[in-house]
């Protein structure tokens, strides 16, 4: 049987990468991420996110985006689930459904395609979204930004409240958790809303 791809997905400074490090430990999955999980996506990532005055078009973020996805599936993603093994994934194709779709004005259908030309067709079993407050947000935050970081308010609120859309309208993809509390509650409520849709 091929394992299971779980995506975490939310805004800066939510404790995605804390949640999917111990839903990976508690599941024994590969545990991974985007942008940057292999060679040629660690330099996509530098050149995406390192250089806050670096000229770049929305068309040509989504598709450097789409470029580490792809190749993120083919090396890691979909040799471990061939292989029966769990994926758990920081960020996958809802994040750029949430920040080029919606947070760079693309539209979600144009970006949900190239995703998924990236990805083969590969789509994620469930999405887990980590919301917390403006204000927990803000105090996790550590300065200063990356490119992406450093847009402005407007640009992370459509980004927020497009996640917000797209686990509405897709509840069968999306489960949304609150990470506001310690870090040990949010990851029961993590675990049981995956096992709950998953049986895993
Ligand atoms: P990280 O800080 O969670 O590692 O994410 C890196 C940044 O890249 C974050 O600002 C979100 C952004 N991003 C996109 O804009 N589109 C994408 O498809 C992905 C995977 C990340």
């Amino acid at each position: 049987m091929t394992g299971r791809l779980i995506a975490f997905e939310g805004g800066e400074a939510v404790g995605k990468s804390t949640q999917a490090k111990l839903l990976a430990e508690r599941l024994g999955a590969k545990l991974t991420f985007e942008p940057g999980a292999t060679d040629s996506g660690a330099q996509i990532r530098s050149l995406v996110l390192d250089s806050p005055e670096l000229a770049l078009s929305s068309h040509a973020e989504a598709l450097l985006m789409a470029a580490d996805r792809a190749q993120h599936v083919a090396e890691v993603i979909r040799p471990a689930l061939d292989a029966g093994i769990h994926v758990v994934t920081d960020r996958f194709i809802g994040s750029s459904l949430a920040y080029q779709g919606f947070g760079r004005h693309l539209g979600v259908d144009d970006v949900l395609t190239l995703s998924l030309f990236a990805t083969g067709g590969l789509q994620s079993d469930l999405n887990v979204l980590l919301v917390v407050s403006e204000e927990v947000a803000r105090s996790r935050r550590s300065s200063p930004g990356d490119r992406i970081e450093a847009e402005d308010a407007d640009f992370h609120q459509r980004v927020l409240d497009g996640f917000r859309t797209l686990a509405e309208q897709n509840p069968d993809q999306w489960v949304v958790v609150d990470g506001s509390g310690p870090v040990g509650e949010v990851a029961e409520a993590v675990y049981a809303a995956v096992r709950d849709r998953l049986g895993v």
